[in-house]
């Protein structure tokens, strides 16, 4: 059933643009799945480390995605030593599973300055912690929220790979490069 509802998993290039249409609806709709991706990276021990965040902008035709994030959140240290993450979102309404792989680049300071003055009062809530975000505290709320711009980053993701996974009657998986213009080819699930 979900084969003749899903034509599109059919063929490479429709199976990519799904991946992308509901990346973008990641970003415009709060209640798609692709706005809630899990973003993981490698600490400084070589462990993976993964979270959930909240997909920011998806860029379909330069195969780029944008996240904000807390400065002196741990993702960013560990981001800066090795800037490479995975990504992925199951949008379950599309029998969907895609995963990503990135370069990442930390902008900071000026940089993210524009895209600060954009944000509502409570966005601004989440970049800026005392003491900073992941330090030992005696209560659970023995923090105070501190927005400022310079606590304030913004990762942004040049896709490298995407793993495209379709789950039907019988499965589809697709396997993209940007080195090979995206052009893809099938692999076993
Ligand atoms: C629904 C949800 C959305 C989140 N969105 C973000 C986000 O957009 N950016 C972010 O840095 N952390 C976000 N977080 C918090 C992270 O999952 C994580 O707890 C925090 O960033 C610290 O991660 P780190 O220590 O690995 O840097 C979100 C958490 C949840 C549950």
């Amino acid at each position: 059933m979900t084969d003749e509802l899903h034509e599109w998993a059919r063929s490479l290039d429709t199976l990519r643009e799904q991946a992308w249409k509901r990346l973008s609806r990641g970003v415009a709709d709060r209640r798609a799945a692709a706005r809630h991706p899990t973003l993981a990276s490698v600490d400084r021990q070589g462990m993976p480390r993964a979270r959930t965040v909240v997909l920011r902008a998806a860029d379909r035709d330069q195969a780029k995605l944008r996240v904000y994030t807390d400065r002196y959140a741990d993702k960013v240290d560990e981001l800066q030593a090795t800037p490479h993450a995975g990504i992925h979102v199951w949008d379950q309404s599309a029998h969907l599973q895609i995963r990503l792989l990135a370069d990442v680049a930390v902008q900071v300071g000026t940089a993210v300055e524009p895209v600060w003055a954009e944000l509502s009062e409570h966005a601004r809530n989440c970049y800026g912690f005392q003491p900073t975000s992941g330090a030992p505290i005696a209560d659970s709320l023995g923090y105070e929220q501190w927005p400022q711009p310079s606590a304030f980053a913004v990762l942004d993701m040049t896709i490298q790979q995407m793993d495209i996974l379709h789950l039907g009657n019988r499965h589809r998986r697709g396997w993209f490069e940007r080195q090979d213009e995206w052009v893809g080819r099938w692999i076993v699930p």
